[in-house]
């Protein structure tokens, strides 16, 4: 009972939250719409549709992780800020709102449509690894890898955090706002308190263990030792003085000056796995533009993130193979449709163990992992009835005689999308991370570090030849995140994006699948359940009509497990309007005007 009356009130709050936006764009004239997503309407057929109506509004969308940090970015855009202007506002609220998925201390890819120069540009605000890592970070004494969360909890795990020079480098380029305004409602919220959410209460009692290990963190998830619960209103004042330090002087005294000695200071002398992140690593930190990964899909352009994320050309690959394939005849309810597109996932989840990293370190095939002939002959592996019995990576046209092995990398479901659309027509889509739920567990100034050095490949070498994902001096861990933008015939149709590990790449393409390809509106393309294949087994989404598929799965040589797929995907079609669908799996919502 008690549960139920705290998920009532958490509810009332985002309703509470929709009255003050309203009022807070009323000089406007009419009314925000903000729908909770997540209705359990069932459209009728074997692969029900958990339907859902997108979110409406006209002139411009926040769509993010959690109530309080939609508000903020649509007070910036009801105020005539561009949507780089809200993206930071966003990611502020965020980072004290959701502390375990992202913030100041993490990193994030941005994907921006630019209404004045009809272009795509791609920035990359990954963390990098310390200039002082060897090879051997990650291994024991005899040469093997350690334990994952021997790795994660602590100072060893963390890289040079790439948010903050992100979010200044986004304002610079395409800020209309003063950038000191972008923090007001953050610091306010900080100093003031927010009630804690259903998803962060839990995570911490699930985490309570390792967010023990550190003093300073135990006493803000745990005060006295107990978990924060449902609805307790949570102030963090020193997380408002670093967004006022930062708000007045710019993201450069992130990475010099006090709050990077108490980075250091944190890392480097924890009391139990140190690790070697310095000074001189954040004062070198530098956000980088990178060319957009295009693929052709049907009539559209998917834009997404190049190396050193995966998801772009992984996500690629995938629609790329499935463009020999007519999926809107075949229907979502066919398993068909599923072998194909599990099994092209699996041949891009192939090539991208084997070649995907960071290409400034190592060299890549990018052009050849989407050359059309390419992914044309890869499709035709699919050309059978049943599961293929061995997946291995391609040869794409290389300029390099390199031999790769495969990676091991792993990668567990934290990070938050926002898909932001302004008034001015410019789209944004980023996908921000700190790793790990609440990333190494170490917390300095307010906020939480990264565990991103974990996406790296434990293991430098397989049978004696490299893995291309190996940590490096400098060079940045590979990534999943997908952040896409959507082109048609030149113009911006669709902004997405989602947490979920490796997983990510899969809710994007069958999102984007169910949206181009099966015609369902945004919000029920991100409500339909998953049913995703990266490595062989397919993870079909418990409880939904989506296990329906296993029997047919089965029979074709497919291994089904049923489990929890956590997405949070959140999206904005363009078009009529603008709809905005946010994940019913989390705590988001589409708001607009
Ligand atoms: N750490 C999650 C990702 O970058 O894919």
């Amino acid at each position: 009972m008690r549960f139920y009356l705290i998920i009532i009130c958490f509810l009332i709050t985002g309703a509470a939250l929709g009255q003050q936006i309203t009022d807070a764009i009323e000089p406007e004239g009419g009314s925000v719409s903000q729908v909770v997503t997540g209705s359990d309407e069932v459209v009728a057929g074997l692969f029900a549709k958990k339907a859902g109506r997108p979110v409406r509004a006209e002139k411009f969308m926040v769509v993010a992780a959690n109530p309080l940090a939609v508000e903020a970015g649509v007070n910036i855009l009801a105020k005539g800020g561009s949507a780089a202007d809200a993206m930071v506002a966003v990611q502020a609220v965020l980072g004290l709102v959701e502390p375990q998925s992202s913030g100041l201390g993490g990193g994030a890819f941005l994907v921006w449509y630019d209404e004045a120069t009809s272009s795509i540009t791609t920035l990359d605000g990954r963390e990098t690894a310390p200039l002082s890592v060897t090879p051997k970070l990650f291994l024991d004494k005899h040469g093997e890898p350690i334990g994952f969360y021997d790795a994660v909890v602590g100072g060893l795990s963390v890289g040079t955090p790439g948010t903050p020079a992100l979010l200044d480098d986004m304002h610079k380029r395409w800020g209309r706002m003063s950038w000191s305004d972008l923090f007001v409602d953050a610091t306010m919220l900080a100093r003031s308190g927010f009630a804690v959410s259903p998803r962060l209460a839990n995570l911490i009692e699930r985490d309570a263990e390792r967010l023990m290990r550190y003093t300073v963190t135990a006493d803000y998830f745990l005060p006295g030792g107990v978990p924060l619960s449902v609805g307790t209103i949570l102030k963090n004042s020193e997380y408002a003085e670093t967004l006022q330090i930062i708000a007045e002087e710019g993201s450069r005294t992130f990475y010099s000056g006090r709050i990077a000695q108490e980075i250091e200071k944190t890392v480097q002398y924890s009391n139990d796995n140190p690790g070697v992140l310095s000074q001189r690593d954040l004062a070198a930190y530098q956000v980088k533009q990178r060319d957009p990964v295009c693929v052709k899909y049907r009539k559209y352009d998917v834009c997404g993130m190049g190396p050193p994320s995966s998801g772009g050309l992984t996500i690629g690959q995938i629609l790329g193979q499935l463009n020999q394939y007519d999926l809107a005849a075949l229907g979502p309810d066919s398993p068909e449709s599923w072998r194909l597109i599990g099994d092209a996932s699996r041949l891009a989840f192939a090539d991208r163990g084997r070649y995907m990293a960071d290409s400034d370190f190592v060299p890549m095939p990018t052009k050849g992992l989407l050359d059309p002939a390419y992914l044309f002959a890869r499709s035709s592996l699919l050309n059978t009835d049943l599961a293929l019995k061995e997946v291995v990576p391609g040869n794409p046209d290389f300029d390099h005689a390199l031999i790769w092995s495969d990676d091991e990398s792993f990668e567990l479901p934290s990070t938050s999308h926002i898909s932001i659309v302004d008034s001015f027509g410019n789209v944004a889509s980023m996908t921000t991370t700190i790793e790990n739920a609440f990333g190494s567990r170490l917390m300095v100034n307010g906020f939480l570090l990264n565990n991103e050095l974990t996406d790296f490949s434990f293991r430098t070498h397989r049978d004696g030849v490299p893995v291309a994902n190996a940590i490096a001096p400098g060079k940045r861990p590979r990534s999943s995140m997908s952040p896409t933008i959507i082109l048609r015939d030149g113009e911006p149709v669709l902004a997405i994006g989602s947490p979920g590990g490796s997983r990510i790449i899969g809710y994007t393409a069958k999102t984007i699948i169910s949206y181009i390809d099966w015609g369902m509106n945004i919000q029920e393309a991100i409500s339909s359940p998953h049913v995703i294949n990266r490595f062989g087994v397919f993870d079909i989404e418990q409880d939904t009509l989506a296990e329906n598929l296993t029997p047919a799965l089965e029979a074709m040589g497919f291994q089904v497990k049923a489990r929890e797929l956590n997405s949070g995907l959140h999206a904005i079609a363009i078009g009529d309007g603008l709809q905005g669908g946010a994940d019913p799996r989390r705590e988001g919502i589409a708001m607009g005007h």
